[in-house]
């Protein structure tokens, strides 16, 4: 799949003589020394596209893309302590850590980190996570427009809620579920460019997906397609929660709080912990002017179905083993390797100045509508907002 291409062939000669020593820069945060051995940067860099993993098993690109040289800077995961850099630093590697407050706050030391000027380079974040079967299976690859921080509100146990209610979560300042939030923190959808999601998707058709006949014969127990379906790249939406969240009730509950944050044009696909975290420090950064909130694609390939198949008890089919992690993992390498050539490929033609939103940005990046000026159609949106920010003052 990748050693026919002269990209690949590229990457592979940059790895073979196999580092002895890495080179290595570190900002040392406890004293005011930086230290460099063997690196030939000059600061800042500014790679024009840096891979974001959220753990260890997601990064399939140190070693097949050569960014072994190291930069290490204070705020980063003790886990993951270092950025890595190919040899011109045009491509970067992250890893943020697990989970909303690991992402959070290790994206923010990359984004403001002064060793990097990020202000032209694309974010592209690869990680696998959980599957709506009515929207793909194990192995399927989704591009999201929205993230959605759907456990961000009120819950009571299930054992506990009243009789004429379908679940034990409903939104902050709201009465019961199903009604829209009145109290608003900002981070709970985040919105990306949905003309750069269609640019970079062009570049992963005829690629063929990694599969295997174990998981075929695992999602062959779902009775609907696509869940029983081969894998496929599609577009669908983001979850973002800490809790790792299973079975029909609270995947329909959250698929609910991503139509009401989403206004109707969301749909939840894909379940993981990381993404409004992210997006939240970007939004951070961009308002900083230190990267653009426009060059981020959010793709997230499934390792697991969020429910059972028909008849499955839903803690069984949680535990079962589906045989959808190497898969997932093997695929984030599969559909991001054409679009990472295509970006360097087409970058003086197409992406070095950029490619411009969506007009009917519906949340203009963020709820706070932060990034561009306020739009008539979001008025009454606003208006709600203002309430909610003075509901917040008198908490
Ligand atoms: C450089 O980073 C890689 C990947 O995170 C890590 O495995 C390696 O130990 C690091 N090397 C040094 C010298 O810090
Ligand atoms: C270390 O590097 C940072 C970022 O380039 C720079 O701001 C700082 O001045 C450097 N410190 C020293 C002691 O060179
Ligand atoms: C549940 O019943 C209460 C009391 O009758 C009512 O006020 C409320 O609107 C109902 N909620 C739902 C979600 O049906
Ligand atoms: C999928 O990936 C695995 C592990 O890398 C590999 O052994 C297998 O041959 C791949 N299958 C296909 C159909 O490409
Ligand atoms: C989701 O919303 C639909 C439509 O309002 C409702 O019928 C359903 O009971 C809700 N599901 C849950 C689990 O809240
Ligand atoms: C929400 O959707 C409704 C119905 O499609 C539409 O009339 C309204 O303008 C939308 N609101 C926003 C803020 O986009």
């Amino acid at each position: 799949m990748f050693s026919n291409t002269p990209f690949f062939t590229l990457a592979l000669a940059a790895i073979s003589p196999l580092v002895a020593s890495t080179p290595t820069y570190r900002r040392d945060g406890s004293s005011s020394k930086n230290s460099s051995e063997g690196l030939s940067f000059e600061f800042p860099l500014s790679p024009k596209i840096m891979l974001i993993s959220l753990f260890a098993p997601e990064d399939v690109w140190t070693q097949s893309l050569g960014l072994t040289n190291n930069i290490t800077l204070p705020g980063l995961s003790p886990l993951f302590p270092s950025i890595g850099c190919n040899d011109d630093a045009s491509i970067c590697h992250m890893t943020t850590g697990e989970s909303e407050i690991n992402a959070a706050c290790s994206t923010s030391a990359m984004l403001l980190a002064n060793e990097f000027d990020l202000t032209s380079t694309y974010f592209l974040i690869g990680g696998i996570a959980g599957i709506n079967p009515y929207m793909g299976t194990t192995g399927s690859v989704g591009f999201a427009r929205y993230a959605v921080q759907v456990a961000l509100g009120y819950e009571i146990d299930a054992r506990q809620i009243p009789s004429n209610w379908t679940t034990g979560y409903w939104l902050f300042g709201s009465s019961q579920p199903g009604e829209p939030a009145k109290t608003i923190y900002g981070t709970e959808v985040y919105e990306l460019n949905t003309n750069l999601r269609e640019k970079v998707m062009k570049y992963t058709e005829g690629i063929k997906l990694n599969d295997t006949e174990e998981a075929a014969s695992y999602r062959s127990k779902y009775d609907y397609s696509p869940a029983n379906q081969p894998p496929h790249v599609f577009k669908g939406d983001v979850s973002t929660s800490d809790v790792y969240f299973a079975g029909n009730l609270l995947d329909e509950a959250f698929g609910n709080i991503t139509s009401l944050w989403t206004n109707g044009t969301g749909q939840y696909a894909l379940t993981a912990e990381e993404d409004n975290a992210i997006f939240e420090a970007m939004v951070r950064a961009h308002l900083a002017k230190k990267m653009d909130f426009s060059r981020v694609v959010l793709m997230r390939t499934a390792s697991d179905f969020d429910r059972g198949y028909g008849g499955s008890d839903a803690v069984t089919a949680f535990q079962a083993e589906q045989y959808g992690f190497e898969i997932a993992i093997a695929n984030i390498q599969i559909a991001y390797t054409p679009i990472i050539e295509g970006i360097l490929n087409d970058w003086e033609s197409t992406f070095s100045s950029g490619i411009s939103p969506q007009d009917q940005w519906l949340y203009n990046a963020d709820i706070f509508h932060n990034l561009v000026q306020r739009k008539r159609e979001v008025k009454e949106f606003d208006k709600m907002i203002k309430r909610a920010q003075r509901g917040n003052l008198r908490r």
